[in-house]
C-alpha cells in the first residue's frame, strides 16, 4: 500500500511519525494533513503507536503519556534485500528483566543474570535493580487520580523506571521474599506508580499487549510464601495491564551459591518465555 492511499483512513485528529524503516529517520506531525505530499508515493512497511513527543501541548494531552501513530515508509525504489533484513535483525523484542532485591550481588541478581543469558539469544534485553533507583515513599496524597502525574518532585525518577517497562515487550520482576512479602524498596516502587493504575481515570499508561512473569524465592522450604510474592506482582502487572502469564516459585535459597543446584529448573522457566 502506498502512503497516499493510507492517509485517507487515518484519523485526521492523530499525531503522526513518519518513519523511514531502512535508515530509522523520523519526523512528528501534528496531523497527518501536515505529512508532505512527497510521500504518497512511498510504501507502507508497517505501523504501530509510539509514545508521541508533542508531551507539553494542551490540556488533551497527559503529557509524556500520548501517543502517535507511527507509519514506516520505504522509498518506492527499495527493494526488500539485505539492508531491510539487516534493519529488521536489529529489531528484537525486548525483554526487561528486574531485580526486585536490594541486593545487586545476591541470590536474586544470580536468578536475574541467568535468565538474561537465557532470553539474550531471543530478545534483546535490558535489566535493571530496584537499588539501581533512589525515590521517596508514595504519601497517598491522591492528586494524581486527577492529573494522571504524580505531585512528588522526584517523579522523574518513576517516569525513568516506567520508560524502561514501556520499551519492553516482557517484564521479569525477580523477587526475594523479605518478611514473607516483597522487600520494601520494591513495594515503594509499585506506590508510586499508582499514576499508571488502571483503578482511576484519567491515569498514566505503558503501551499495551506486555507480556509479565514472575519469579519468587525464599530460604524457608514451603511454596505458598512464594506464591504471596508471586501474587503481589502479579497484582501490580493487572493494573497496569500488563498480561501474567507465568511464574516461578524456589524455596530453599538463601546464598548466591544456592542458585548452582536450581539452574536447570530456571533454564527450563526461561524456555516458555
Ligand atoms: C530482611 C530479610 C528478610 C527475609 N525474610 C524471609 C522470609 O520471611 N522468608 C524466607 O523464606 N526468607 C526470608 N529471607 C531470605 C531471603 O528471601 C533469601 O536469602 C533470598 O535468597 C535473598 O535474596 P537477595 O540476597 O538477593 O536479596 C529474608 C532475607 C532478608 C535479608
Amino acid at each position: 500500500m502506498k502512503f497516499g492511499d493510507l492517509r485517507q483512513m487515518i484519523d485526521r485528529t492523530a499525531r503522526i511519525q513518519i518513519c523511514d524503516h531502512v535508515s530509522g529517520d523520523y519526523m512528528d506531525y501534528r496531523f497527518v494533513e501536515d505529512v508532505p505530499h512527497e510521500n504518497d508515493s512511498r510504501t507502507v512497511f508497517g505501523i504501530g503507536l509510539v509514545r508521541s513527543e508533542y508531551r507539553e501541548e494542551g490540556v488533551l494531552s497527559y503529557g509524556r503519556n500520548c501517543y502517535a501513530i507511527e507509519i514506516r515508509l520505504l522509498e518506492p525504489e527499495t527493494i526488500l534485500g539485505s539492508k531491510v533484513l539487516e534493519y529488521e535483525a536489529k529489531d528484537k523484542m525486548k525483554a526487561l528483566i528486574i531485580n526486585c532485591s536490594p541486593v545487586r550481588t545476591g541470590s536474586t541478581a544470580e536468578i536475574a543474570k541467568l535468565v538474561s543469558e537465557q532470553l539474550s539469544n531471543k530478545y534483546s534485553v535490558n535489566s535493571i535493580c530496584i537499588d539501581d533507583y533512589s525515590f521517596a515513599f508514595c504519601k497517598g496524597c491522591r492528586l494524581c487520580h486527577n492529573t494522571a502525574k504524580c505531585a512528588m518532585s522526584d517523579a522523574n525518577v518513576i517516569e525513568d523506571i516506567m520508560d524502561e517497562f514501556d520499551a519492553a515487550d516482557f517484564i521479569v520482576s525477580v523477587s526475594p521474599s523479605y518478611w514473607a512479602d516483597i522487600p520494601g524498596q520494591f513495594k515503594a516502587f509499585i506506590d508510586r506508580c499508582t499514576p499508571w493504575c488502571n483503578t482511576h481515570e484519567p491515569h498514566a499508561y505503558i503501551k499495551p499487549g506486555k507480556k509479565g512473569y514472575a519469579i519468587a524465592l525464599r530460604t524457608g522450604p514451603n511454596m505458598p510464601e512464594c506464591e504471596r510474592i508471586i501474587g503481589s506482582i502479579e497484582h501490580f502487572y493487572g493494573h497496569l495491564e500488563i498480561e501474567s502469564v507465568g511464574h516461578l516459585g524456589l524455596t530453599s535459597i538463601e546464598y548466591k551459591a544456592d542458585v548452582e543446584t536450581r539452574k536447570q529448573e530456571i533454564i527450563e522457566f526461561c524456555k516458555i518465555i
